[in-house]
């Protein structure tokens, strides 16, 4: 399914919703996933922003906005986690998201791997495609990654295999992005930089990973492996080790060595070895706000 079909679904039981973020995000999302129709409110809390039309409605305050009027929330800004807790902390009664996770929430159907790709690139389009592959050449190892996958997974294309491996070699050379097209990735995949990142074959990485550069993720010497969440970014230097699970939406610090560590959902981990210094339990604020 598209970004724009698993948006749309999961957005389907709510007829009152509100988008947080008036920004490039918010304009993308308003003009190609969601349902404008439905869409009764823009919040964004840049006193800039407020007060005019976006889209056809006018930019409010969220820190003001009767969010009572609203079955849900779509944040629609890159730091979503800091809006959820404004969102938990003003006891909002509904279920808010973030764009990202309405775009990858598939209601548990399988995604095809040119599916996932479609949302890698809404990830890092930066103009058209030609502009994008020039400016993040990164993009072209998912890509490769993907359509190597795709010719694997597809009986018809699997003559197709080895030519797309071998353009996918040669990518991961150019970039020094060493990504096994083995490795399990959920759609939304990015890379911010070039240079210095290795994957084990085996390793598992769910919806809409950041992965900076100079980064390992990799097997301990017993061969374990971990596993990451989705919407988890592990920041420049990083190394994550083993029997370790990182819960979803966490942020693993510049130079962290993380060895068979587990974390819940919204963990910030930093150090050697990583300790978790901070835990934004979205998971739990969310319960928390629809039982209110
Ligand atoms: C992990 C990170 C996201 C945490 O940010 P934060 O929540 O704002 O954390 P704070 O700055 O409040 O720091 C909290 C504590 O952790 C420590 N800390 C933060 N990042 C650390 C790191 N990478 N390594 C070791 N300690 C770190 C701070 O010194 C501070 O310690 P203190 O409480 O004893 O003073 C951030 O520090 C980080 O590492 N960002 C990576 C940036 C990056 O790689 N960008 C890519 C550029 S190309």
């Amino acid at each position: 399914m598209s970004a724009r079909n698993n948006v749309a679904r999961s957005l389907a039981p709510y007829q009152r919703i509100a988008v947080w973020g008036a920004g490039s995000l918010g304009a993308l999302a308003m003009e190609r996933w969601l349902p404008r129709e439905r869409v009764s409110a823009v919040l964004d809390s840049d006193p800039a922003k407020q007060g005019k039309p976006f889209h056809g409605l006018t930019v409010s305050d969220p820190a003001t906005a009767d969010l009572s009027g609203y079955d849900v929330i779509a944040v629609c800004i890159t730091a979503y986690l800091e809006a959820f807790e404004e969102i938990a902390r003003r006891g909002f009664r509904g279920r808010f998201f973030s764009i990202y996770e309405l775009m990858t929430d598939t209601g548990g159907q399988p995604q095809s791997e040119l599916e996932k790709l479609s949302i890698d690139y809404l990830r890092a389009r930066n103009g058209n495609l030609f502009l994008t592959l020039l400016s993040r050449p990164q993009f072209m190892t998912v890509a490769t990654y993907r359509l190597t996958r795709h010719c694997d997974q597809t009986p018809m294309l699997r003559p197709l295999f080895y030519v797309a491996l071998f353009f996918h070699y040669l990518s991961c050379a150019f970039t020094k992005i060493e990504l096994p097209c083995t490795v399990k990735a959920g759609a939304g995949l990015w890379f911010p930089h070039l240079g210095g990142t290795v994957f084990n074959k085996d390793v598992e990485l769910g919806a809409c990973v950041n992965i900076f550069q100079f980064t390992t993720i990799g097997a301990d010497d017993s061969g374990r492996m971990p596993r990451i969440g989705s919407f988890v970014t592990v920041n420049t230097g990083a190394v994550v080790l083993g029997d370790a699970t990182i819960g979803d939406h966490s942020r693993i610090g510049a130079n962290a060595t993380v060895l068979g560590l587990s974390c819940p959902a919204g963990s910030t981990l930093v150090g050697t070895p990583a300790r978790v210094i901070r835990t934004q339990n979205v998971a739990a604020d969310r319960a928390k706000a629809a039982a209110a």
